[in-house]
């Protein structure tokens, strides 16, 4: 996620309170950085690919005073990592930098260079900074140019702006996506995309509504709607240490990222749905009717709790797109000599993008002549370099070990590429791809109202966080997520956890139910639900403890289960990432009862990068 400073006064060189608020920003991740400061009468602007170090570089080479200045940290959405992409962006006499993603920029491009605007950049930010400029450049006050500009965006954006004209003033506006804080102080005022961006400087922020605008001066910060009207917005008095203020106030990094995981969806389905069309643009990545339908099969190839996101993709693909899909460890894949060819596809998946074992699987697919298409968090990384197509997941950057944000984001890009393929083969008609599409708009609001369950999470943990083995159980779709809360529990907690295709219980397993053992059954409503009732019973029959996950108004389930945790039902598919909330909240309230080491399990690193 990009990150977003901006100071106005004459206490502090801008260069300093920028650059200073940037790193604070840095685990945010990025790709690239730049600054715009006010020098006389000119803005100057200075950008670099990569690490801020790069940018402080330049800026050595070429320092900038001035006491006016925005500031911008990249994660690479529309355009590739560079420094003609890196914000900020210019148009004119005006100077911007912006989170979030225009929906309707096709468009807009369009109408500016009809109108005669030279865009520079591959970036949707840009194109905010020309409709700015030709609001400033009739004479208006940048405020009202900012409200006129972003009253034609679609989509989220919250962004900083600064012009020529009006050099005792920046502005900011919010709708959607990523914050913005404006901090006032003794004659200067401070912009970030984040609390800990300014917090070294104030204490009094305010956090914008979507809707708002904010100006600000030297005299402080005036907050007016989109039609310019005052709005009141009390201040808060952050009392945060700077070091909680990087995790956002939260205790944990993992507990952050659980909680960021509407946003990481949102930024994930980003523009690629495009429900005028009834299609996807999965970022210009395209298969022929011929390709698709030639496709013998695909092979998803991962590690860990990616590996669980490829098994939820299996069941998608298979049953949507009607293609043949196997899911593999990668770390099996690439020594089992799999039967391969040209007509077969080989889909890597990793938050990383540097697992050894998942590019040696990628490597042996590519030897045997198979496509390679890869769902990955990390641009640049050695497995999306390798690949001939990458879909990137939009999570940001993942701090905890624990992958969270990054496995539903994954869950979501498996799904945009079965519904792109089901769509290419006309497999579905109109209404099933309208039904599709508004399953997965909705998907960012229920993983909200989903995260509501955290107290109940919280109390159920407190019952059974003693407990030294746990058994989890799904069937189908769920029978991945099963696989995925025991990975949770036992890589954060320590406690010894197996996940279980809930069919296999007589096979084995329930020799190990008895009062020790809690189960956690995921039993939400679905053509299997009558067995998996039938498995709780089998539990229970042997004085084991269940918890079971089910969907809303499935009251039966509570007199089979000693605890239950509801959610929402999102259709056969979609419901798997439901579902996956409880068991992410579990394992991490257990383990924070038993004091392990949340963010940073012992023996675990966030990139496998040997074998
Ligand atoms: C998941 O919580 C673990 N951190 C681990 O299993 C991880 O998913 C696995 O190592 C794969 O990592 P990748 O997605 O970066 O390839």
């Amino acid at each position: 996620m990009c990150g977003i400073v901006g100071y106005v006064g004459r206490e502090h060189r801008a260069m300093d309170v920028l650059l200073d608020g940037l790193r604070r920003l840095e685990y945010r991740g990025y790709d690239s950085a730049g600054v715009a400061i006010l020098e006389g009468e000119k803005i100057e602007v200075r950008r670099a690919k990569g690490k801020l170090i790069n940018l402080e570089g330049v800026l050595r080479d070429k320092p900038l005073q001035g006491s006016v200045g925005l500031g911008h940290t990249r994660w690479a959405t529309h355009g590739k990592p560079s420094e003609r992409n890196a914000h900020p962006h210019r148009a004119g006499s005006v100077v911007i930098v912006h989170n979030g993603i225009i929906e309707n920029y096709r468009e807009l491009r369009e109408e500016l260079e009809a109108a005669g605007c030279v865009v520079a950049s591959d970036t949707d930010t840009e194109l905010i900074a020309h409709l700015i400029n030709l609001g400033v450049r009739e004479g208006k006050e940048l405020l009202t140019a900012v409200r006129e500009a972003c009253a034609r965006l679609i989509g989220s954006f919250a962004l900083g702006a600064m012009s020529e004209t009006d050099p005792n003033h920046l502005v900011a506006a919010k709708h959607g996506g990523s914050p913005i804080i404006v901090g006032q102080g003794e004659k200067q005022a401070f912009l970030g995309s984040d609390i800990p961006a300014i917090l070294p400087y104030t204490r009094e922020m305010i956090s914008l509504y979507d809707g708002d605008f904010a100006l600000l001066s030297e005299e402080g910060v005036q907050v007016v709607d989109a039609e310019g009207r005052p709005v009141d917005r009390e201040p808060m008095t952050i009392q945060w240490d700077p070091v909680s203020a990087e995790r956002g106030g939260y205790d944990h990094f993992m507990q952050k990222e659980i909680f960021e995981q509407p946003r990481a969806i949102t930024d994930t389905i980003g523009t690629r749905v495009i429900e005028s069309a009834l299609d996807l643009d999965l970022d210009g990545i395209e298969f022929t009717r011929e390709q698709a339908d030639a496709l013998r099969s695909i092979s998803l190839v991962a590690c860990g709790t990616s590996s669980y996101a490829c098994m939820v993709g299996k069941y998608m693909i298979e049953q949507i797109a009607g293609i043949r899909c196997e899911v593999d460890l990668a770390s099996e894949f690439r020594y089992r000599q799999p039967i391969l060819g040209p007509d077969c596809m080989v889909m890597p998946v990793s938050q990383s993008g540097e697992t050894a074992d998942t590019l040696g699987a990628l490597r042996e697919g590519r030897a045997k002549g198979a496509r390679i298409l890869s769902v990955c968090n990390s641009r640049e990384s050695t497995i999306a370099r390798e690949s001939d197509d990458v879909l990137y997941t939009h999570a940001g950057p993942e701090i905890g070990v624990a992958s969270t944000k990054a496995f539903v984001t994954q869950v979501v890009a498996l799904y945009l590429i079965a519904l792109k393929l089901a769509i290419v083969r006309g497999r579905l008609s109109k209404d099933e791809i309208q039904a599709r599409l508004s399953e997965l708009m909705r998907l960012p609001r229920l993983v909200e109202e989903t995260l509501q369950i955290d107290q109940h999470v919280q109390k159920i943990a407190r019952r059974y966080f003693k407990a030294e083995d746990f058994l989890f159980l799904g069937r189908g779709i769920m029978y991945p997520v099963a696989m995925e809360g025991a990975l949770k529990l036992k890589e954060i907690s320590y406690i010894h956890a197996e996940g279980y295709a809930a069919g296999e219980m007589k096979h084995g397993p329930i020799a190990l139910i008895d009062e020790n053992m809690p189960v956690v059954v995921i039993a939400t409503q679905g053509a299997l639900h009558e067995k998996l009732i039938s498995n709780l019973q089998q539990v229970r029959a042997r004085d084991g403890h269940v918890i079971a996950i089910a969907t809303e108004g499935d009251e039966k389930i509570a007199e089979e289960a000693n605890e239950v945790i509801y959610i929402k039902d999102l259709g056969d598919f979609l419901t798997s990432i439901l579902a996956t909330i409880p068991v992410q909240l579990f394992a991490y309230h257990v383990a924070t009862l038993r004091g392990t080491d949340v963010d940073q399990p012992r023996n675990l690193a966030k990139s496998v990068t040997v074998e």
